[in-house]
């Protein structure tokens, strides 16, 4: 029988999205998403989704209500699926084996036993989220170890490959999809359901394993990719060559591609750190130190390069920027997001603040509460008073920089390419001085006038 149901635990940026789409392409099947937060999914029965990401709304606007909804009883949602998709959060740990490192599955693992407590009926259960290689083990045998009679739980791998600011479009146009798992009958069923728009070639079916990793694998490829132009970056301004040159001359080799090649403050978001540490930690549990220590670099790079950008903006700055007002443009860790999630531009605040700044930030998409929210945790700062003393959240590019002595691009958000920096550099204090951590500017432009340019990967 075909999946006429389908449900989703975790209305969050993957569960949210890929479930509209579904909902969107696939008329004749109900797809319930459920949360156990309450706000969450008020906002996903509201105007304003809880989450932006371009042509979600209309998705969403076309189908709630006919075959797509959010809802928090779980119990309902559970008992009527074919097919659960667990979709959930599976952040680093933060205590005990593993802090720092491994994926904490504790909300897998809730969510597992969520499905084990109400399911009456056989179901397909799909791990939609990001998890060590062999999680689909742990799900199964807390699946069987609550089993009622005459319930068959098939366990499929379906990792998520969208990017946010861009989700709908991958979505639609995944370059592959991938579908772990050891059962046939259920792989179809799920395929069937892909194939309402992907292209049959364009799904590839694995064992369980191979999906697992390739999903862990693909992040730190990408990741490595950032870590390795922007280590060249740093050649790049020490030598005179410039970056964006080096990366066309290198990308054009049909062999490696021109994705991905794009020098900034560091890679941010809410997996590509995640997933690389648990890469990481598996390598070591498995006593593969040597493996262990080549994906540990990709991160060392980022930091390193996060860390090498601030501390240019403070030596630009003679040294000392205590007392100084800077004004931050973009806090989201990408464009067309109002996700903040290891945005390294948090990085880029605390550093400024530590050194005694106070900051102008506006950010298109994110909210003043996440600003706050991010700034005061415990991670980065020992006062929130302080911090509430010295960020001002602005509601535009020039109210932010008005009057300040420095501007600091962190996110490459369009809008930022078109201001008046004639107007801006005006209005500055000076020497006006302009670090563009996107390399998306026109810098020429800038030079003539007056501002002090600073970017990454090339001398000015
Ligand atoms: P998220 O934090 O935005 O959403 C997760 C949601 O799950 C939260 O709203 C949480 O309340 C909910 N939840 C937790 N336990 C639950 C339970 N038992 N029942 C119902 N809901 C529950 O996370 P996300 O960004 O959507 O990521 C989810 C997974 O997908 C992660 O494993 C992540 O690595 C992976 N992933 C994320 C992206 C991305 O772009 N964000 C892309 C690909 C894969
Ligand atoms: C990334 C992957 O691209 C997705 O395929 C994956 O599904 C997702 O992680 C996930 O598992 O969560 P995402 O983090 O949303 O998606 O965004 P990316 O476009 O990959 O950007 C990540 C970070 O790298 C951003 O901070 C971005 O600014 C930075 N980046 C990216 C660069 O600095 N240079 C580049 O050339 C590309």
């Amino acid at each position: 029988m075909a999946i006429k149901n389908i449900c989703c635990l975790g209305a969050g940026y993957v569960g949210g999205p890929t479930c509209s789409v579904i909902a969107w392409k696939c008329p004749d099947v109900k797809v319930t998403v459920v949360d156990l937060s309450v706000e969450r999914i008020a906002q996903w029965n509201s105007e304003k989704l809880p989450i932006y990401e371009p042509l979600l709304d209309d998705v969403v606007k076309e189908c709630r209500g006919k075959n797509l909804f959010f809802t928090n009883d779980v119990k309902s949602a559970i008992l009527d699926a074919d097919l659960i998709f667990i979709s959930v959060n599976t952040p680093t740990k933060t205590f005990g084996n593993g802090k720092g490192r491994a994926a904490d599955l504790k909300y897998v693992e809730g969510a597992a036993r969520m499905i084990a407590d109400i399911a009456q009926s056989d179901k397909i259960v799909v791990e939609k989220s990001t998890v060590p290689v062999r999680a689909a083990e742990s799900i199964q045998n807390i699946l069987y170890a609550n089993n009622k009679p005459g319930v068959t739980y098939h366990i499929l791998s379906n990792p998520e490959f969208l990017a946010e600011g861009t989700a709908i479009n991958d979505l639609l146009h995944a370059d592959r999809v991938l579908i772990g798992g050891e059962d046939s009958g259920a792989i179809e069923k799920l395929c069937k359901i892909y194939e309402h728009w992907i292209p049959r070639k364009n799904i590839l079916t694995t064992n369980t394993w191979s999906s697992e990793l390739s999903k862990l694998a693909a992040n730190a490829m990408l990741a490595q990719r950032v870590s390795s132009i922007n280590s060249l970056s740093a050649v790049c301004e020490a030598t005179g060559a410039d970056v964006s040159e080096v990366a066309r001359a290198v990308g054009l080799d049909s062999r490696i591609g021109s994705k991905f090649l794009q020098a900034s403050i560091g890679f941010g978001g809410s997996c590509f750190q995640k997933d690389i540490l648990d890469l990481v930690y598996i390598c070591e549990c498995l006593n593969l130190p040597e493996v262990a220590a080549y994906w540990q670099q990709v991160i060392d790079m980022n930091e390193y390069q996060k860390s090498r950008f601030t501390a240019k903006v403070v030596r630009a700055l003679f040294n000392t920027v205590s007392g100084k007002n800077i004004a931050l443009l973009g806090f989201a860790f990408k464009k067309n997001t109002g996700d903040t999630r290891e945005s390294p531009a948090i990085y880029v605040a605390k550093t400024l603040l530590d050194e005694g700044a106070t900051l102008n930030i506006y950010d298109p998409k994110v909210e003043e509460s996440q600003i706050f929210k991010d700034l005061t945790h415990p991670s980065i700062c020992e006062s929130p008073e302080q911090v509430r003393k010295t960020v001002k959240v602005c509601g535009d590019a020039y109210s932010a920089t008005k009057g300040t002595h420095a501007i600091v691009v962190c996110t490459e958000w369009d809008e930022f390419m078109v201001l008046d920096y004639k107007k801006i550099y005006d209005g500055m204090m000076k020497p006006a001085f302009i670090f563009d951590g996107r390399k998306i500017l026109d810098h020429e432009k800038l030079l003539e006038y007056g501002f002090h340019v600073q970017t990454i990967g090339k001398q000015l």
